[in-house]
């Protein structure tokens, strides 16, 4: 059976969006969509002009799934990922988490950024028990315990975090996630500043964990080979503004090798799906770096003239 398979046009189906969603996604989504992202559309207006980030993004992602997010720089990733977090709303479109409309940030959504963003002043463990205030510090012990050992760092509760390196922090800013028991984890680019050999220890980690918790993670990269290890399913986005340009479905076993041969196949398929949108990409940037510069020729041509 292969790997590989492209249903992009399912993604891009006609969809009636308005407010009454509700009862509407009981009948179409099964019981197990934990999200649904439903023609979302977002433009940002700012004092250099308009941006048109997102454009007509539709998919669902099932609890427990594992979703890779690949697209050209500027296409839109983390402004969708920050829609699902609530971070921002979107200017069309709805983002549904379960059967209510993601309004805000909640509980049951973290973020993983690329900067662990852990707290300076408090050692490791406090760090993951920052956000278990209601707990007695007993439950709290025992859960960031259990979470420091899942990532590795069961013997570094009492380090502060200026001793530690930076694969060690982003365990602890996974262990800080985990321990919240999100209904999704969102992870944006996590391991980006990490050397090459961390970044694919971690990322066997971050395979095991998910083998392990079932938690559904969606996780945002550029690297197609990460996508292929790590994914059930990679979404290709288009160049700005984002759409779906395909899907990419990974069925390889697990735990999967990094070096595994298949994966290789899938990889070079993201790849292929990626590579004209990473050209349209510069080419615009281009376009906008030539506008900019015949528009500052022109008013030094001004004044001096
Ligand atoms: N708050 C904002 N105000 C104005 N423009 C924004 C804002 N946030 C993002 N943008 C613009 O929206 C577009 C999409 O940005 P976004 O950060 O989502 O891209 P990305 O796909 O995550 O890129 P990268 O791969 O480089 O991280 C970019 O052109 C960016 O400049
Ligand atoms: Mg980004």
């Amino acid at each position: 059976m292969s790997v590989l398979s492209g249903v992009a046009e399912r993604l891009h189906r006609p969809s009636a969006s308005g407010p009454n969603l509700v009862p509407e996604l009981a009948q179409e989504s099964g019981p197990s969509t934990t999200l649904r992202v439903r023609s979302v559309s977002k433009t940002f207006r700012g004092a250099e002009g308009t941006v048109e980030a997102l454009d007509d993004v539709s998919f669902e992602v099932a609890a427990g799934d594992f979703v890779c997010f690949v697209g050209p720089s500027g296409c839109g990733k983390s402004t969708l990922l920050n829609l699902i977090a609530g971070l921002d709303r979107p200017g069309q479109g709805q983002v549904m988490i379960g059967p209510r409309a993601i309004t805000g940030p909640g509980a049951d959504r973290v973020v993983m950024f690329q900067e662990s963003a852990l707290f300076p002043w408090l050692n490791v463990r406090d760090n993951v028990e920052f956000g278990l205030a209601g707990l007695s510090r007993q439950e709290r012990h025992a859960r960031s315990a259990q979470y420091l050992d899942m990532v590795g760092l069961g013997a570094f509760s009492r380090a502060w975090i200026h001793e530690l390196s930076g694969g060690m922090k982003q365990r602890v800013a996974l262990a800080r996630a985990l321990v919240l028991d999100p209904r999704v984890l969102l992870m944006d680019e996590p391991f980006a500043a990490l050397d090459a050999q961390t970044r694919d220890r971690l990322l066997l980690e971050v395979q095991r964990i998910w083998m392990e918790t079932q938690k559904t993670i969606i996780f945002v990269t550029h690297n197609v080979r990460e996508a292929a290890v790590l994914a059930n399913r990679v979404l290709v986005f288009s160049a700005r503004p984002g759409r779906v340009k395909a899907e990419v479905t990974v069925d390889a076993p697990r735990p999967r090798a990094l070096k595994s041969p298949d994966l290789l196949a899938v990889a070079n398929h993201i790849a292929d799906e990626l590579e004209s949108e990473v050209v349209r990409a510069e080419q615009e940037e281009l376009a906008i770096a030539a506008a900019a510069a015949a528009h500052h020729a022109g008013l030094r041509l001004r004044r001096e003239g």
